[in-house]
Parts: structure tokens; C-alpha cells; sequence
């Protein structure tokens, strides 16, 4: 392979000469196994990728057996040596977790390296620290596929979109509980079960904090928050909730309605002051004839809409080896290209790759979110009672679409209301006052309506 490599291309990085296009790969897990074999299978593919030679990676088990067969002396334990090579073009993070990946991007900035990188949760948090020092040292730091997996949206934003005034981004960027919320419905289970079924088929982790209560879809409509709107978001207002409430009862009735249940993440505009943004994650009820609305199982999508294009969704695998490949291998193509044409005097940043903005989004808190709230009441069996649940919503303000008593569950009656769009701090007011009510039982849900 490195024979093959050597002497291909002569390029100047910063008024160096490189010969070939070196990769340290930082972790050879699935990300990084998929991209490996990619790489070294470039028939039929961009001829550019002949370019590129796995040069170092780097692991924490060097005897654990693996898919991919590298050259001796490719594979090391110290993965501050490739990002402290000079040698190394690009360095390629893919190995999670926040450090020591956080403090070896850094570093590989700070030695004038190109970075990509798959680690959301690590741009999510340490997004600011990265691309500020990548734009002083003048490399860029590319991330296709920290957000939907294989699907191409980083750059589109970047690049395609970016002469767009986009007012919505909404997404379906989290394969496990899309997984679990389809089977859910499909086959009416119950959260508890679907969830230890994905945790056996390897569709969940063993820990499946990060995937169920939101916060990998809060890091990734973070990051493209901050694309589409031109700033930076502080990870800590994007408001995130998961999925563990939802129930089959819950999917059954709204299914009944018109709806099915995903968790969207979301980063829209502010309907009455454009110059806030909301961000969140949350389950929603989704009328079935939104494009969304059908993306089932482990497939992520991302609906962007903006001023002139109107809606552009974008489909496909979230995650695994070949599809996360296939977006690791186009960021490093895309900065092989830049290595090739930049010389000494015409390197400055292209700005349809580098971070571009450095001021932070101003998130509007969640009571200040304009939206339709689905609610599932548990009420003794008395006569007056929806009676009593419309006065209280009308001190608020909250007016009602639709109001059903769906039946009983024992010697409760069970109530369901859809509102009309209504100011979500108003309406938890209306709820404080219901929950009082002495007809009341419980409120065992409170979804939001797209
Ligand atoms: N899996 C996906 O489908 C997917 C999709 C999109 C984004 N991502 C992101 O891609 C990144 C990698 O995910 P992955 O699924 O490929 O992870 P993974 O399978 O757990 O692989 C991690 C790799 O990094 C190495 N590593 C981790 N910590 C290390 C340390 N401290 N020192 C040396 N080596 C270390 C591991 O070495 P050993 O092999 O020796 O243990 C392993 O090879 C994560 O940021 C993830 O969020 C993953």
C-alpha cells in the first residue's frame, strides 16, 4: 500500500512540501474499521483516494482481533505521537468519548493539522475551543459524520444550502430510538421490552442514557443549529427530553388521531422574535403525512427548510461501518483536494469549509416555545369534568382542538386533549391548576404536536 502511495502527489501545505497525503487515525472501532477498509479498496471510486495513505492508527488493545489487516508498524498505542508527527497530514478522531480525543484534536490543530472528526459529543461541547484554535493555526476541522451517520448534511448546509435564509431544521438523527419507537408501534410493546430486545440485538447500548433521554440528538441538533443559523449554541439551552415516557397507550391513541410518535430534534426560528432560535429534543406527535413521519427503524433524516429552496430532506443510514466510511472518507477527500490545489500564497481558509461564525445563538427558553400539546388524563368518573379541564385551560388562554374520552382504565376515565398552538409556559400554568383539581387522578402524558 505505501509503496503504491509514495511519490503520487506533490503538494504544498503551508509552504511544505508533502508527498502523498499521510492519515493518523486516532481508534479502529466500527468508524474507523469501515473507514480503513474503504480505503484500501478504491476501485470504482474518487482516484484521489490513491492518494492517501493510512500512515499511522492509532488503538488502546493492540492484540484485539480485527477486521482490517494493516502494515507492520501501523498500528501503535501512543496516540500523541501521530498527532505529534510531522509526518501526518490529516488526523482522522474516531475514537469517542470526550478525552483524551478533546486534548488530541487540539493538539493536532496546534501542529497545523487537518482534523476530522465523528465525535459529536465532543464538537457539541468543546465546539468552540476547537474551531477557534483551528482557525488561528489556518487547518480545518471536518465532520460529515458526527451528525446522520452516512447521510451528506454537513456540507450541504455548509456549502449547497448556505445561500439560503433557513428557518427550520427538524430531524430524526438517532437510529436507536427511532428503532425503538417504530417497533413500538408496529407491534404495540411496551417501551421496557423493545428497549432490552434492541440492547440484545446490538441496536442499543448497554447504557443507553445518551440515546433514549435525547442527549445524542441534543449534541447533534447543536451542531446543526450552528450550521444553519450561523452561530454557536451553548449545548446547556438546547432543551432535551427522551423517550422513556412514551408509552403504547400513547402511540395507540395517536395513531387513532392521525399521528405517529418520533423524537425530533428541532431548531427553528422563534415564531415572534427571529432574532432567537429554539433547540430541542423531544418525542412529537407527527400527522403521518409529514415526510418524516415514515422514516422507520435505525434510519435517521433531516428536514431543512428555508427561504428561496423550501423543503430538502435528506435520508439514509445513521449509523455503521460503511455508511459512517462513506462520511469520514468524503471529508478526508475534500481536504486531500484542498492540500493539492492550496499553495504557500493562496492558502487562506475557503470559507464554505472552515467554521465561519463565532458569536453564540440566542436560545429562547422552552416555557417561551409556541406549539400544540397532546395530554393524557386519568379523572375519576364524575359528570363536569371536561368541563372543569376547558375553564382551567381558558384562564390561560390554552384553546382546545380536540377533546376524547377514550374510555377507562379500572374505575378512572381516561381523557385525551389536543390543543391548539399555545405558549408552553401558559399552558403548564393551565396544568398546575388541573392537577389541583380534585376530579384529577394523574396525568400520565405530555407530548408536544408538530
Ligand atoms: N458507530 C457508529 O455508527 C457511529 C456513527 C456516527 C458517529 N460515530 C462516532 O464515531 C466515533 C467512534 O465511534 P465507534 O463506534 O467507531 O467507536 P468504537 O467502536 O468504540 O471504537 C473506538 C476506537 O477508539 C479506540 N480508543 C478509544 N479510546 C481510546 C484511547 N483512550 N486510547 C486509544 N484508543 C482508544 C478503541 O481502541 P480499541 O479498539 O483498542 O479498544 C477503538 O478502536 C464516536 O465519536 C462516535 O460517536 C459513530
Amino acid at each position: 500500500m505505501g509503496e503504491q502511495l509514495t511519490l503520487q502527489l506533490l503538494v504544498v501545505k503551508f509552504g511544505k512540501k508533502v508527498v502523498g497525503v499521510k492519515l493518523g487515525i486516532l481508534g479502529l472501532g466500527t468508524v474507523g474499521t469501515g473507514t480503513v477498509q474503504l480505503l484500501q479498496d478504491t476501485t470504482g471510486r474518487h482516484p484521489l483516494l490513491q492518494e492517501i495513505e493510512i500512515y499511522r492508527v492509532g488503538v488502546r488493545s493492540p492484540d484485539k482481533l480485527r477486521n482490517v489487516e494493516l502494515p507492520a508498524g501501523v498500528v501503535t498505542t501512543d496516540l500523541e505521537a501521530i498527532v505529534n508527527d510531522p509526518q501526518v497530514d490529516i488526523v482522522v478522531e474516531v475514537m469517542g468519548g470526550l478525552e483524551p480525543a478533546r486534548s488530541l484534536i487540539l493538539q493536532a490543530i496546534k501542529n497545523g493539522k487537518h482534523v476530522v472528526t465523528a465525535n459529536k459529543a465532543a464538537i457539541a461541547r468543546f465546539g468552540n475551543e476547537i474551531f477557534t484554535s483551528a482557525n488561528q493555526a489556518g487547518v480545518y476541522v471536518l465532520l460529515e459524520a458526527a451528525v446522520g451517520g452516512g447521510i451528506p448534511v454537513i456540507q450541504p448546509l455548509k456549502q449547497s444550502l448556505s445561500v439560503n435564509r433557513i428557518h427550520t431544521v427538524t430531524g430524526i438523527v438517532n437510529g436507536t430510538t427511532n428503532y425503538i419507537l417504530t417497533r413500538m408501534q408496529q407491534e404495540g410493546s411496551n417501551f421496557e421490552d423493545v428497549l432490552a430486545d434492541a440492547q440484545r440485538l446490538g441496536y442499543a447500548e448497554a447504557d443507553p442514557t445518551a440515546d433514549v433521554d435525547g442527549l445524542d440528538a441534543g449534541d447533534k441538533i447543536a451542531i446543526l443549529a450552528s450550521l444553519a443559523f450561523g452561530g454557536r449554541i451553548h449545548l446547556e439551552d438546547v432543551y432535551c427530553e427522551g423517550i422513556r415516557q412514551v408509552s403504547k397507550t400513547d402511540i395507540a391513541y395517536a395513531e387513532k388521531l392521525g399521528f405517529v410518535i418520533k423524537l425530533l430534534a428541532i431548531a427553528k426560528l422563534h415564531a415572534q422574535d427571529t432574532s432567537k432560535l429554539s433547540v430541542r429534543v423531544h418525542p412529537t406527535l407527527l400527522p403521518k403525512a409529514h415526510p418524516l413521519a415514515s422514516i422507520n427503524g435505525v434510519y435517521n433524516a433531516i428536514l431543512v427548510e428555508g427561504e428561496p429552496i423550501g423543503q430538502v430532506m435528506f435520508f439514509g443510514p445513521g449509523a455503521g461501518a460503511g455508511a459512517t466510511a462513506s462520511a469520514v472518507t468524503s471529508d478526508i477527500l475534500n481536504l486531500v483536494a484542498t492540500l493539492k490545489t492550496e499553495t504557500a500564497s493562496t492558502a487562506k481558509p475557503n470559507p464554505l469549509l472552515a467554521c465561519r461564525h463565532q458569536d453564540y445563538c440566542q436560545i429562547a427558553p422552552i416555557a417561551e416555545l409556541v406549539t400544540r400539546f397532546y395530554t393524557r388524563f386519568l379523572t375519576k368518573d364524575q359528570s363536569g369534568v371536561i368541563g372543569k379541564l376547558g375553564t382551567c385551560f381558558g384562564n390561560y388562554g390554552v384553546s382546545l382542538e380536540s377533546v376524547v374520552q377514550t374510555g377507562f382504565q379500572g374505575e378512572l376515565a381516561e381523557i385525551v386533549v389536543v390543543t391548539h398552538d399555545v405558549k408552553e409556559g401558559d399552558f403548564r400554568q393551565a396544568l398546575t391548576e388541573i392537577r389541583n383539581l380534585e376530579a384529577i387522578d394523574s396525568i400520565p402524558s405530555l407530548l408536544r404536536v408538530l
